[in-house]
């Protein structure tokens, strides 16, 4: 009998660590480790770890103990699992998860608190469901109303987007879950995604379209990236030389990993060599072929170890893409000091209806009498429960949940408070009676992949029966609130298309129209990611903006109307009046021109950098000087301007002042204003510095966002807000030698409460 003796000494286990591979040595520097894994793995193994092995999973390396890599849609909350090869959700009980309010709605809040807290809230989630990279945010910028993903995206300004999607991706990330910022570049709007080749200036790219990815990439160090669908110089993004190997790699020293969007990826040569490094969503037909795994017809699997066995190519290239694959695992999968993760906790709940409250936007609160023959009028919001008997809600939003549908950010959530139930809560508190007519019949279809919710929204009535209803019960409510919008469906706020008209769908303006007629006391809520048209605007006296919110947006929606909470959203675009005041559409660029083949739509950003409110200042501008300043007719000016939101409260701005009145390139310049709540409600008030560059070179936006700070006031309060800027907000990008440029000369710094409201102005030079 052989006896096997196990003796214990400080030997060995010396010699245990001693032996531990340098890869799986938490003590040794990353990099270092890296080198360590990928001189250890097959060719093989680096071959697998650049692809997909199922709808949104990559593998690891087994044999080393690397796991697979899961990633997750999306920006507003992690998507429920879907089947291994599927888009169908697979039907789990376990991964239902808070939605959070989509990104316009962030954007909205103007405060990078919150984007702090979402980032966070949504890391937690995604922990707790296992997902190491979640494939958002998008920061693609708000180009045309009609774009179908703007709700998912952070509104017309580089400035704005970049300063709210900087602590999104480092709040995420500090949980040690991916930001995977999305869709990198130009994907702006969805007609025809793939086949659209985006002709842009060097400018309106480097000053308008990439300055939220390079402060994602550069300020919050983001882990991944996801190459967007369109193509721009005729390359798809997902591998396009300039776009990923020049600009984001080699310009802005991004050491993370390019993710292909879902099917973006076409060509294996340009694959290997422009940049891309993790290919996921290629169609395949690899089974039919009669191969084991569909998986190894991607562009960046057999294919390509195929030419590296034939000598086409060496590894150099993929040696580089498996170095920050490998770098992404250590980052997330193989990060021992994660903290927990949370699903469906209070805490994301509270997190959710805190960004949703912040980010309704107030866009008008008129007074209006109660009757013809009543003295004094007041504002219809926040609703006044001591005089308020019966409230009627309007409107299919006020019923229908959001969070199911409009694409890859459709979610399964753990519960969504409908409009319609936060309002009826806050009725019975103060016993007002609260009736219900539909108004109008939209998309009763309310299932996305799988995900079906329980409320049917079946209508059998006519519209004319239903506008009956609704004229009717308005006759006898003190209040009406109508709650309409878009919504989800094909067509409408969702993606793969955009919508096909500015105007508000179904029977929207009839029925609003309508109910006018018999009770002028109507206050307008819109549900959506996009500005509309709104052609009784002037008949209808509170109008709310808000949003796509989530699990809370009732509960939200309800505590802005009933006044618990104070309005303190500002709009992230330029709601325009029609579409011939947006640049894109003025100019008649979108959505492209066809080429003779059908094959690639040509879309030229002829507007270059004058998107959003840098459009229509500009309009106005011309048009005053040939007006000899004549006051800019109505009819030209967006029915709400960048940057604008009411509150319950008001707020007066003093004299803004500057520490200087002159600065050299290295300098900073402080602007400093007084904010005072002159109003008797505690609130909150947005400070926005824009600058304007006096004498230029090159014709500038008139103005431009470049600092703003949120203030919070009790009543009587005043606070001085100080705002610094440096020659980064005087510059512009000079295309003769592709870099930024800020020209010595005069500038002028303007503060407001909104793009079209400045109350004050400092002059300064740049020696
Ligand atoms: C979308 C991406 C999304 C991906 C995975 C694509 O169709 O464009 O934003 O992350 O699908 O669902």
């Amino acid at each position: 009998m052989s006896v096997v003796l196990f003796t214990f000494s400080p030997l060995h286990l010396f010699t245990a660590s001693a032996q531990t591979p340098v890869y799986l040595d938490e003590s040794k520097p990353i990099e270092q480790r890296i080198d360590d894994a990928l001189s250890r793995m097959t060719l093989d193994e680096k071959i697998a770890v650049i692809h997909a092995q199922s709808k949104f999973s990559s593998p690891g390396v087994k044999r080393l103990g690397f796991p697979d890599l899961w990633t997750d849609d999306g920006p507003h909350g992690v998507r429920p699992d879907v089947l291994w090869d599927e888009w169908e959700q697979a039907g789990q009980t376990n991964d239902s998860c808070v939605a959070f309010p989509a990104l316009t709605c962030l954007a909205a809040t103007w405060n990078p608190a919150m984007a702090r807290l979402y980032g966070e809230s949504l890391g937690e989630e995604a922990l707790y469901r296992g997902k190491s990279v979640m494939l958002g945010p998008g920061v693609n910028i708000y180009r045309t109303p009609l774009g179908g993903r703007n709700f998912e995206y952070m509104g017309e300004d580089p400035w704005l987007a970049s300063r709210m999607v900087v602590p999104y991706v480092k709040g995420l990330q500090s949980k040690g879950v991916a930001a995977c910022v999305k869709h990198y570049a130009l994907n702006n709007d969805e007609e025809y995604r793939h086949q659209v080749n985006v002709i842009i200036s060097d400018r309106a790219l480097h000053e308008i379209y990439l300055p939220a990815f390079k402060a994602a990439v550069q300020e919050a160090e983001a882990w991944s990236i996801m190459g967007a669908y369109n193509l721009y110089k005729n390359q798809h993004n997902c591998h396009n030389e300039i776009m990923l190997n020049k600009i984001l790699k080699q310009d802005w020293g991004f050491d993370g990993v390019v993710i292909s969007d879902w099917g973006g990826c076409h060509d294996t040569d340009e694959a290997v060599k422009n940049g891309l490094d993790l290919e996921f969503g290629t169609w395949t037909d690899g089974l039919t072929m009669g191969k084991t795994n569909a998986y190894d017809s991607y562009y960046l699997a057999d294919a390509y170890k195929q030419a590296i066995k034939e000598g086409k190519y060496t590894t150099k290239e993929l040696d580089e893409k498996v170095r920050r694959l490998l770098r992404l695992f250590y980052r997330t999968t193989m990060n021992r000091h994660k903290p927990f993760g949370f699903l469906c906790s209070d805490s994301h709940y509270e997190a959710a209806l805190k960004i949703a409250q912040e980010g309704i936007v107030l866009l008008k609160n008129e007074k209006v009498k109660k009757s013809k023959g009543e003295k004094d009028a007041e504002t219809l919001l926040p609703i006044d429960v001591t005089k308020t008997k019966r409230i009627l809600v309007v409107g299919e939003n006020a019923i229908k949940m959001m969070t199911v549908g409009g694409g890859s950010s459709s979610l399964k959530v753990q519960k969504e408070i409908l409009p319609l139930d936060g309002i009826n809560v806050q009725c019975s508190k103060f016993n007002v009676q609260c009736d219900y007519a539909r108004g109008y019949v939209g998309d009763t279809i309310q299932s996305y992949n799988g995900v079906t919710v329980g409320r049917s929204l079946y209508e059998p009535r006519s519209q004319a029966e239903l506008t009956a209803e609704a004229v009717a019960k308005a006759k006898e409510a003190d209040v009406v609130i109508f709650i309409g919008g878009l919504n989800k469906s094909g067509h409408q706020d969702s993606e793969g298309h955009d919508r096909l008209s500015y105007d508000l769908p179904y029977a929207q303006n009839e029925v609003i129209e309508a109910i006018l007629k018999v009770n002028p006391r109507l206050v307008y809520v819109n549900i959506s990611g996009n500005g509309a048209a709104l052609p009784w605007l002037a008949k209808v006296p509170a109008v709310v903006q808000a949003w796509f919110i989530g699990s809370e947006a009732g509960e939200a929606i309800a505590s802005v109307l009933f006044g618990d909470v104070n309005p303190s959203g500002k709009l992230p675009f330029t709601w325009y009046a029609d579409l011939n005041q947006c640049g894109a559409h003025a100019l008649n660029t979108y959505p492209g021109t066809w080429r003779e083949d059908h094959k690639i739509i040509d879309e030229e950003y002829k507007e270059g950098v004058f998107v959003g409110y840098r459009w229509t200042d500009r309009l106005q501008a011309k048009k005053s000087t040939a007006n000899s300043q004549k006051p800019t007719a109505n009819s030209q000016r967006p029915l709400f301007a960048f940057g604008h939101g009411l509150s319950y409260t008001t707020f007066k701005l003093g004299k803004m002042t500057a520490d200087k009145t002159s600065m050299t390139e290295g300098d900073e310049i402080t602007f400093t204003i007084p904010v005072t709540n002159t109003g008797s409600m505690a609130g909150a008030e947005t400070v926005q510095l824009y600058i304007s560059d006096v004498e230029a070179s090159v014709e500038r936006p008139v103005k431009e966002l470049k600092a703003f700070q949120k203030v919070c006031l009790q009543p009587g309060e005043t606070r001085q807000v100080s705002l610094t800027i440096d020659k980064r907000a005087l510059s512009f990008y000079d295309e003769a030698n592709g870099q930024w440029k800020a020209e010595p000369g005069k500038f002028e710094a303007l503060a407001g409460t909104s793009s079209d409201k400045i109350v004050s102005r400092c002059s300064f030079t740049l020696q």
